[in-house]
C-alpha cells in the first residue's frame, strides 16, 4: 500500500489565517499543510496538500488518488453538510478515509450536525484545531503498518 496520504481541504479553508478567527485560529492553510507534512515524515508518509473552493476539482483529486495513495484526509468544509457527490467519490475509491474539522460542527449550528463525508470515514478528529490533521495522521500511519522500507 502507497504510503502517500492525500490531504484535501475543502471551500474557504484557503482564507485560514483571517477567517473568522475566534472559530477557527490565525494559522494559515499553509502553515498547517507544513505541519502535517513534517508530521506525515515521522512516520515515514509522504503527505500531499490541495485545497480547492472547487466541489468538482476535490472529487477529480479524490478519484486520481485511486492506486496512487494509501489514504485520504479530508476537511471537506461546507461540502461535510452538503455533498452525497464527495461522499461517493470517497467511497468509489476504496481508501481508507479520515474526516477532520478545525472546529467541531456537531456543537454548532444545527445545519452542520450531518455529515455525508463521516458516511465513508473510519474515523473523524474534529474541534482539535490544526492537531485534527496530525491525529489523522497518526491514526492511518498505525492502519498502514510499518513501513516495508524504513530507509526511505
Ligand atoms: C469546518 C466546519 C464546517 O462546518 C465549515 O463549513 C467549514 C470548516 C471546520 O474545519 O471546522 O468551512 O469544516
Amino acid at each position: 500500500m502507497s504510503r502517500r496520504i492525500l490531504i484535501l481541504n475543502g471551500p474557504n479553508l484557503n482564507l485560514l489565517g483571517t477567517r473568522e478567527p475566534e472559530l477557527y485560529g490565525t494559522q494559515t492553510l499553509v502553515q498547517i499543510e507544513e505541519l502535517a507534512i513534517k508530521h506525515a515524515r515521522k512516520h515515514n508518509l509522504v503527505a500531499e496538500c490541495r485545497q480547492s473552493n472547487n466541489e468538482a476539482e476535490l472529487i477529480g483529486w479524490i478519484q486520481q488518488s485511486r492506486g496512487k495513495c494509501g489514504g485520504i484526509i479530508i476537511n471537506a468544509a461546507a461540502y461535510t453538510h452538503t455533498s452525497i457527490a464527495i461522499l461517493d467519490a470517497l467511497k468509489a475509491v476504496g481508501l481508507p478515509v479520515v474526516e477532520v474539522h478545525l472546529t467541531d460542527p456537531k456543537k454548532r449550528e444545527p445545519f452542520r450536525h450531518h455529515s455525508f463525508v463521516e458516511l465513508a470515514a473510519s474515523a473523524t478528529f474534529a474541534g482539535m484545531g490544526s492537531d485534527g490533521y496530525l491525529r489523522a495522521l497518526d491514526f492511518l500511519a498505525e492502519k498502514l503498518g510499518p513501513d516495508p522500507v524504513p530507509s526511505r
